[in-house]
């Protein structure tokens, strides 16, 4: 019994060391502090964007289907089968980055931040720092409508064509692809990157340096415009706390004042299925990982029961 009570006592206290220390060393670790060194509190805003303006006017599908081309001027909208004036690498030699395709947009973005958007991008993307009047920059969005109920009802028509569910790779494509590399995914900016055939002669693959130029090409605009080229996000969800991603996403400056990452408003379900394509992506093995963790501690316990049975079994003669 004794030594049982000597088992229960390291237990409790490696216990309490662990949930004592480690969230603590966690937080020490992670602290964020602003320019003047002081700690960044933020409270999570559960992806609702308080900061915009409510919507109160009920958006008509048709009507916003009516005004589409205002959109399709610079979008495609592959799913309803309008293709986008430009391919990505000429519209960004135009913008800067390539107008992200709508098809999926109704789906990945909040409705309040889309009406808010349209009506004021740069507000709505916390982004007018870099926009400023005299800066010589313009935003590559215009303002295509100003009034609440002309945006509600472009936004009821993005609505009424999206998919009930999007896998996670389209809400990753439709929210962060035409900034975001991600290498263990093999998505590049400009899509997936192709499967080719090296000549078995030379063993070039001449289709694929055409892509990878035509990949720099593209990212060269895009740092241009965003003044650095934003990182490949293979293994951002293993560097980052999950905690900070979800701020990061909702309220990027929140995070990192100044930053020249827009706020892109994901509705909650969205950013969900971007984090789950970033989890598949960039480190595979979690869900095996999860699953072996049971076992490894019925392992444990079994092995634990065995050996304490037996030492008795062996020691009662001697007592
Ligand atoms: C003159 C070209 C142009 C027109 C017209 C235009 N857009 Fe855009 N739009 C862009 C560009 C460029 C971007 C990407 C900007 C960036 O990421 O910095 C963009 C981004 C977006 C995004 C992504 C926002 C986000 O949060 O990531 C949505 C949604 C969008 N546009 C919807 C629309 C809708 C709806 C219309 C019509 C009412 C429209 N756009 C008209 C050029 C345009
Ligand atoms: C219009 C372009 C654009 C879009 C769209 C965009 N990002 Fe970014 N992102 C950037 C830029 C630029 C940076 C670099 C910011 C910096 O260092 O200030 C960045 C940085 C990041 C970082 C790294 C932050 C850090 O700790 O350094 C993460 C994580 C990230 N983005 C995630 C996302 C996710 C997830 C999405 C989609 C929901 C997304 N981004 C959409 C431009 C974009």
């Amino acid at each position: 019994m004794k030594e049982l009570k000597i088992l229960a006592v390291v237990i409790f206290f490696t216990l309490v060391t662990y949930y004592g220390v480690e969230p603590y060393a966690h937080h020490q670790m992670h602290k964020k502090v602003d320019a003047q060194g002081n700690e960044i509190v933020y409270e999570s805003q559960d992806f609702k964007y308080p900061d915009l303006k409510a919507v109160t006017v009920k958006g008509d599908a048709a009507a916003g289907k009516a005004m589409i081309s205002a959109c399709t001027g610079c979008h495609g909208i592959e799913s309803q089968k309008m293709q986008a004036p430009m391919d990505a690498s000429a519209s960004a030699g135009a913008y800067g980055v390539n107008p992200p395709d709508l098809s999926n947009a109704g789906a990945v973005f909040d409705e309040k931040f889309l009406v808010n958007f349209i009506m004021n991008p740069t507000h709505t993307a916390m982004v007018e720092h870099k926009f400023k009047e005299g800066s010589g920059k313009t935003y590559p969005m215009p303002v295509v409508a100003p009034d609440p109920q002309t945006a509600a009802n472009i936004v009821a028509y993005l609505k009424s064509i999206a998919p009930k569910e999007l896998t996670p790779k389209e809400a990753f494509v439709a929210a962060c692809g035409r900034c975001h590399a991600d290498r263990y995914g093999k998505w590049t900016q400009l899509g997936d990157v192709p499967k080719t055939k090296p000549n078995i002669t030379t063993h070039q693959d001449p289709e694929m340096l055409a892509f990878k130029m035509k990949v720099a090409n593209y990212q060269d605009s895009l740092a241009k415009y965003m003044g650095k080229l934003p990182p490949d996000l293979s293994i951002m969800i293993r560097a980052r706390s999950e905690e900070f991603m979800e701020h990061f996403i909702e309220n990027p400056q929140s995070q990192l004042p100044g930053t020249a990452m827009p706020r892109v408003g994901v509705s909650k379900e969205g950013f969900e299925k971007v984090v789950a394509y970033l989890e598949e992506t960039g480190d595979p093995s979690k869900p095996k990982r999860q699953a072996v963790g049971p076992w490894v501690l019925g392992f444990f316990f079994i092995f634990t029961l065995l050996a304490y049975l037996w030492k008795q079994a062996h020691w009662r003669d001697l007592h």
